[in-house]
């Protein structure tokens, strides 16, 4: 492509505007869920775990995820600290952790 020194119209610069504006926002909507602190101490804030007992999380089907909670909740699966920490989120923050889990892009554990 040529470069050409005339000024973007108006329409364009507008537009530009707009795309920016749209990318902020859904950057914000990606944003983590505000109870994420409670979970990332041992799954990793984007689902990588932090040893290797423990699973990863990043890019799981968000229904697994969700019976998985279930089952720790109701001690079909026994694992106190498991039980313990999704005790401590109510169901909608909890459920916005495991989408923001979901949604991450699995990485090779460090
Ligand atoms: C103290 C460390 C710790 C914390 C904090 C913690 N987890 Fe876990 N989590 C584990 C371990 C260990 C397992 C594996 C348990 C097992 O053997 O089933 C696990 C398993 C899971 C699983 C099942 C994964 C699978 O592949 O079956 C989910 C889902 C999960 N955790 C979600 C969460 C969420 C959501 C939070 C925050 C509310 C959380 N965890 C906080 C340690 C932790």
């Amino acid at each position: 492509m040529r470069f050409c020194p005339a000024p973007l119209p108006q329409s364009v610069r507008t537009a530009s505007l707009l795309l920016g504006l749209a990318a902020a926002l859904s950057t914000n909507a990606q944003a983590p869920p505000a109870r994420l602190g409670l979970c990332a101490a041992c799954h990793g804030e984007r689902g990588t775990a932090s040893a290797k007992t423990i699973p990863n999380l990043a890019g799981q089907n968000l229904e697994y995820l969700r019976q998985a909670v279930l089952q720790y909740q109701s001690g079909a699966r026994d694992v106190p600290a498991m039980r313990a920490a999704s005790a401590m989120l109510n169901a909608a923050e909890l459920d916005q952790v495991l989408q923001w889990y979901a949604a991450q892009r699995p990485e090779a554990a460090p």
